[in-house]
Parts: C-alpha cells; structure tokens; sequence
C-alpha cells in the first residue's frame, strides 16, 4: 500500500537526535535556541519561539494578540479543527467563512462581510502549501496570523509566506514540510508580541500566578528540525517535481487540478484535485488499488456545529481528494498513483 502521507527521515536526522540523547540536555535548551534562530532567518523574521505544536502556537499567537473572551476571531471552515479549537481556548469565539476556489483557502470577501467591532484577529491559512494572498486581508485593519502549517517555503508576491501578518505559526508534525515529530513556532517582528509568547510557553520561576503553559519543545525535536531544515529547499523542489508529473501523467482525466501554482506560490504539502464522485466510494477503491488518498480536510467546521451558508466550503468538502506527494515517494509510486486514478476516473 502506498500510503497517503509519511515523513521523509535519513540517517543524518537520527544521528542528529542521537547527539541531543547523548549529550542528556534532552528537554528545552540550546538546540532549540538555534532553531529557533534558523526558522526566523529562513522566514525572514526577526525573531521565532519554539512550542510544542502548531495548535500550541496558533493559542500562543491569539493570546498574544490579546484576544479573549468576548472577542471573535476569523478562521476558514474548511480547515483542520486545530484553528477553532486554539480560538475557543482562549475563550474567544470561533467565526467561520467560507472557502475561496481560487485558493482553497479563505474567501476575502466573505471574511469582509463577517467582521464585527469585536473581530481581534483573523487567522489566514495558506492551504495545502499554495500562498493564500495577504494583501487582501491586511487591507481589512484586522491582525492578521498567517497559519503557515502547510506551506512554509511558500512565496506570496514573491516573498516567503509569514512575512505580512502580526504574526506567523508553522506546525512540525510528522507528515508537514519539516518534522520535529510534534513541534510548531510562532514567527514575527513585534518584539513584545515575541516576549508574551515565550513568557507563556513556561511555567517555571514566575513571581505572578498568571496562567501559563507547558508548550515547550524539547532539545530532541528541535535537533531532527535543524537537521531537516537543511534539507527542506530539496524537499519542495521534490514535491514539485511529482506535482508536475501529476500534472502529465492524470492530464485527460474527470477532475480538476490544484489551483494555480506559478512563481513559487505553492510548495505541494498536499496534491489536491477535485472530483466529481462520492468520494468515499472512491477512496475505498483506490485502496484496493494499493493507494492510500483522503480528504485533505475531515469535514467543513461547520457541519460540525450544523451551520450552513458556506457553499463553497460544502462544494470542496464533497469534491477534494488528496492523493500521494511527499519528498520520499519515488518515481514508480507516482505512476503507481496515476495509474490507480486513471483506472477508477477512465478518460472519456
Ligand atoms: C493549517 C493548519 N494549522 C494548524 C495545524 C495544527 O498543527 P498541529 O497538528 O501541529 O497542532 C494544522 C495541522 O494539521 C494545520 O493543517
């Protein structure tokens, strides 16, 4: 079976992490200092603090931003549930819009139209690695977190994504662009921004009582980062490579390709095309082709709430599938892939 998604690791990475093991400086320390250095020169940022996951993160962010209770916070509805769970945390309320097909990320205008007096931030996800467009959504006055999970590397208006916003959060998790297993960071320029989020990923030694996390990342993640942040200018340029054969070897066939991708705009964390079938049906049979796809989002937020009015969002949660693409697939497994496809979505 071809799995759907699975992390790209070399011996290079182990032997990083067995130093960290080997030194006993295990937990939150130098290793994490320096990558959190690399992560704001790589995203050309002044300055970037390391936490233990990209929810972690985005809380970390909204909280710095002052958002809590009584405020509202902008984010897709079609999106993990990641974002709704770090705005709910912080006691703000989560307010969904729907979906641009341009992008596959947030619609500009419908974010426009549901703002409030109370909107404090709006968290700006650059889908599937494609840059989303920052400049419409900084034109609002509203703080603006780029959720940069899935697309670090990515350019918007040819400079790297998290640049724009108040402030940018990258997540680490295992199958994202670079893994420290678990891990995310917060990104930005605010020096005070910075400072709240590195006072509230610890608990340790504090005169007040003001509630604070343990969001640390540990020395052992932060190692398998900087090893893998070596390495990431060739992972894109591999999930580049298998987006273009994608787009060779499925030309032809019912369903539509991922939007737009010229000038470095989308690094391919998920290759993900839009099918008009009932999708779990499909996905089963393709399993028993040997390859593992998926819906690239469990379900639109609002199904969940059983919400409507985001008919865009509906339309993708229907209609996207995403198939194989990380740096460690080789060659025979993209055709594999296409092969698979093209025996369940015939050329007419
Ligand atoms: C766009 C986006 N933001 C945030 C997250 C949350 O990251 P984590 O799983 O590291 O908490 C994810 C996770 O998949 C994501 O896709």
């Amino acid at each position: 079976m071809i799995p759907h998604s699975r992390p790209t690791l070399s011996e290079a990475d182990a032997e990083a992490v067995a130093r960290v093991v080997l030194s006993g400086q295990i937990a939150q320390g130098r290793e994490v200092e320096a990558f959190e250095r690399e992560i704001a020169t790589f995203a050309g940022q002044r300055d970037a603090v390391a936490v233990s996951s990209g929810t972690a993160a985005l809380h970390l962010a909204l909280l710095a931003l002052g958002v809590g209770p009584g405020a509202e916070v902008v984010i897709p509805t079609y999106v993990c549930d990641a974002l709704h769970h770090a705005v709910t945390h912080t006691g703000a309320t989560p307010v969904l819009a729907d979906a641009d097909p341009a992008t596959l990320g947030l619609d500009p205008d419908d974010v426009k139209r549901r703002l409030t007096a109370r909107t404090k931030a709006v968290i700006l996800p650059h889908a599937f690695g494609l840059a989303a467009g920052v400049e419409a959504f900084l034109a609002m006055g509203v703080p603006v977190v780029e959720d940069c999970a899935q697309a670090v590397g990515a350019l918007d208006g040819g400079r790297p994504v998290g640049t724009r916003g108040a402030l940018a959060v990258f997540s680490f998790y295992a199958t994202k662009m670079l893994t420290t297993g678990e891990g995310g960071m917060v990104a930005g320029s605010d020096p005070a921004l910075l400072a709240r989020i590195r006072d509230l990923r610890e608990y340790d030694e504090r005169e007040d009582l003001t509630p604070r996390f343990n969001y640390k990342l540990t020395n052992l993640g932060a190692a398998l980062g900087r090893s893998q942040l070596r390495r990431l200018a060739e992972f894109i340029q591999r999930r580049r490579t298998i987006a273009a054969a994608y787009g060779r070897l499925l030309v032809g066939l019912p369903c539509q390709f991922p939007p737009d991708a010229s000038r470095g705009r989308h690094v391919y964390h998920r290759f993900v095309i839009q099918v008009e079938r009932p999708l779990e049906r499909l996905i089963e049979r393709l399993e028993q082709r040997g390859v593992q796809c998926r819906r690239p989002v469990f379900r639109p937020l609002h199904r969940a709430l059983g919400a409507g009015g985001f008919p865009q969002a509906d339309l993708l949660g229907e209609r996207s599938l995403s198939i194989p693409c990380y740096p460690s697939l080789t060659d025979g497994e993209v055709e594999q892939v296409a092969a698979a496809l093209a025996g369940e979505l015939p050329r007419s």
